[in-house]
């Protein structure tokens, strides 16, 4: 009997997985994997234009880049991103700290391995590099 009942919730979990819609798969299969000996997000000795800049083009130009000034800002340049990073604003919208509005604006946080790049490459003084 308890062997029919393992079997039947195998085959339920493997015909849920099956129904998932194609957007769950793939955000999930984009979670980083747990468990590993290796870390998978490296946030070491970031840099602006090797790594900060291309998080930001992907998440934040659509609002602040390519001509677009949301909330009169703009981002796509180093000199921008620099004065807001120096003030702290940069880490406190994206850490979505209170009292600032989150960014990107009505979207999902970036991930975490996003912000600590972001926030590595400001702890190492915001450099043009
Ligand atoms: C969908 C559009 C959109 C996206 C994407 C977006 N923002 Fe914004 N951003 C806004 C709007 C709208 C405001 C003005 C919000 C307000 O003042 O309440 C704003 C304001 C800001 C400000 C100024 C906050 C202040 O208090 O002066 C910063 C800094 C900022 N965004 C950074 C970012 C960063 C970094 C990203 C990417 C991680 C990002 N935004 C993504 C729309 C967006």
């Amino acid at each position: 009997m308890k062997k029919i009942c393992v079997c039947l919730c195998v085959i339920s979990l493997f015909v849920a997985s099956c129904s998932k819609t194609n957007e769950e798969v793939e955000s999930k299969s984009s979670t980083p994997p747990t468990g590993g000996t290796t870390n998978p997000c490296d946030t070491v000795n970031m840099k602006y234009a090797a790594n900060v800049q291309p998080i930001l083009q992907a998440n934040c130009y659509s609002c602040h880049g390519n001509g677009n000034v949301e909330g009169g800002v703009s981002l796509d340049t180093y000199n921008k991103v620099q004065q807001r990073a120096s003030t702290g604003l940069l880490l406190n919208v994206i850490t979505h700290a209170s009292g600032y509005p989150a960014m990107p604006y009505q979207k999902p946080k970036l991930s975490d391995c996003d912000i600590n790049k972001i926030r590595d490459w400001i702890n190492r003084g915001s450099q043009n590099n």
